[in-house]
């Protein structure tokens, strides 16, 4: 492992854009359960993955509002961890950062990190169901779920659920971005879901240095240059002390 950090912190020292690719298993150490975590307390018998669709919000929209209300508090009542703040830090050591993140909590953002492009939205934001726009809730609204203040209609989370379309600005610039990279990080996402799982093979495309940071095997692994198997709150750090050694 020492040998492959010191090896990932000479790629990032002559690297000229780095992009990173972060998923639910940066938050993991704050506390933020995954999609795929078995859910506790009230939520434990439902399935996230059943949950967070425009399916679901079409059946029962109070129930879907309550459940992201249940994830607005968690996630409220939760700090960074040092993964997000290393990358927070790196934004110094390199002479251009893209981060890109699947993650809606807004931890990278609480970390210092500049500039996010969020992938799959934002767990804070409220859009209205029926055309997509933006909204602030009312403050004496009690409605659940909200009422859109323009035109009357639900409001829900600003979040890309599953079976929807990522926004196509964001999309086309992320992809623009990986593509012109030169060394490609994916830091604690299992790679299994469309279309971020295809970020790196952009960046390979552009012969970009691959490295992966996670405990766990995944789908993306075997294109790695480096991988860097354990918890991102304690690789990021070291990999950030070691930059800030001189050669
Ligand atoms: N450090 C690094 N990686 C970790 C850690 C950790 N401390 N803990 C867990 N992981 C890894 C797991 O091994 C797994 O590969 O994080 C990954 C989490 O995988 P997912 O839960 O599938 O999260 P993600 O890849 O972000 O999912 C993509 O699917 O859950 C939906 O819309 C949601 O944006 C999310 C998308």
């Amino acid at each position: 492992m020492q040998s492959s950090l010191v090896s990932v912190a000479k790629a990032l020292r002559q690297a000229r854009h780095v992009f990173v690719l972060t998923g639910a298993g940066i938050s993991a150490e704050s506390g933020v359960p995954t999609f795929r975590d078995a859910q506790t307390g009230l939520w434990a018998k439902y399935d996230p993955l059943q949950l967070a669709t425009p399916g679901a919000f079409e059946r029962d929209p109070s129930l879907v509002w309550k459940w992201y209300s249940w994830r607005r508090e968690l996630v409220s009542a939760i700090d960074p961890n040092p993964a997000h703040y290393a990358l927070a830090n790196l934004v110094e050591c390199v002479p251009e950062l893209t981060l890109v993140t699947q993650n809606v909590d807004g931890l990278h953002q609480r970390a210092g990190s500049p500039a996010v492009s969020e992938f799959h939205g934002n767990l804070f934001t409220n859009i209205c169901w029926r055309d997509g726009s933006t909204q602030v809730l009312a403050a004496n609204d009690i409605e659940i779920p909200p009422i859109c203040p323009d035109c009357g209609s639900m409001l829900r989370p600003g979040v890309v659920w599953f079976g929807e379309a990522i926004k196509s600005d964001v999309l086309d610039n992320s992809f623009n971005r990986a593509a012109a990279c030169d060394v490609f990080i994916s830091i604690g996402t299992s790679s299994l879901v469309h279309p971020a799982s295809a970020l790196f093979e952009a960046a390979i495309g552009n012969d970009a240095t691959i490295i992966e940071v996670n405990p766990e095997i995944t789908p993306m692994s075997k294109a790695a240059d480096f991988v860097l198997r354990g918890k991102a709150g304690t690789i990021l750090p070291e990999l950030l002390d070691l930059l800030a050694v001189e050669d």
